[in-house]
């Protein structure tokens, strides 16, 4: 079976006695995936949308994983029972709704370790979980046609960052690789143009992006 290289990168992140549920899991092929990969694992994948739901069905009876997957209907955490997970995935969602998911706390009782790709505001993402009592593990920036995703593992406990470990991820600051240049460097050359077209009265947010800026330079040290 075949899987987008961000599908793939993620499903590194997941280990054999994991007890997961798949958040929005759509077509379900990451989960399938992992039934193929790990003998032991049990994976309930939940969508909010029916069809979405139809499709992971076919797909699960397509490569006849129907023992090792249990498929939900519904919003977030809201069908699960805390005894069930200790793993929860989400990925290719925004920052919003998996804050929206992960604010329902009674259900995380249980769950030691969260593997998240948000679309958006991966600062946000980092500083929200942070708070809900986890702490950051692992991370990997993966590029798939073109576009390069954060994918973030946070583990039950408690860990300070600083502001640079928490805009650029303190496990991807550990071990800057091509892609984490590659990745600040057009976030730079953004941010650059951005405060160029910014009016003068946008005060607080000329500031903001030349702070931006300046750890971006100091970190990729640029001059
Ligand atoms: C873009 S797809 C991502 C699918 C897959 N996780 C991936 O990374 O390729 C997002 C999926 O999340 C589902 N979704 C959105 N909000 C949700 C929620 N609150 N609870 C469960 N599923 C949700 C959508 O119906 C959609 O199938």
């Amino acid at each position: 079976m075949r899987l987008s290289k961000r599908l793939k990168a993620i499903s590194e992140f997941i280990d054999n006695n994991d007890k997961i549920i798949d958040i929005g899991c759509d077509h379900a092929l990451l989960d399938i995936y992992l039934c193929n990969e790990f003998d032991n694992i049990k994976i309930i994948a939940s969508d909010i949308h029916e069809g979405a739901l139809k499709n992971a069905r076919n797909n699960i009876e397509k490569y006849k994983v129907q023992d090792k997957i249990s498929l939900r209907l519904g919003d977030g955490l809201s069908i699960v029972n805390t005894d069930e997970i200790d793993t929860i995935l989400i990925s290719g969602m925004g920052f919003r709704t998996i804050k929206d998911i992960l604010s329902n706390t009674e259900k995380m009782i249980n769950v030691n370790k969260i593997v998240v790709q948000s679309n958006t505001d991966v600062v946000k993402l980092r500083k929200f979980v942070i708070k809900q009592g986890y702490k950051i593990t692992r991370e990997k920036l993966v590029k798939d046609d073109d576009i390069i995703y954060t994918i973030i593992e946070f583990k039950k406990g408690k860990e300070a960052y600083s502001y640079d470990e928490i805009y650029f991820g303190p496990r991807l600051l550990d071990n800057k690789d091509d892609l984490f240049y590659e990745y600040y460097s057009k976030k730079l050359l953004k941010y650059e143009n951005l405060l160029l077209q910014l009016p003068k009265y946008e005060v607080k947010s000329k500031l903001h992006h030349k702070k931006l800026i300046r750890i971006i330079r100091r970190t990729l040290i640029i001059k």
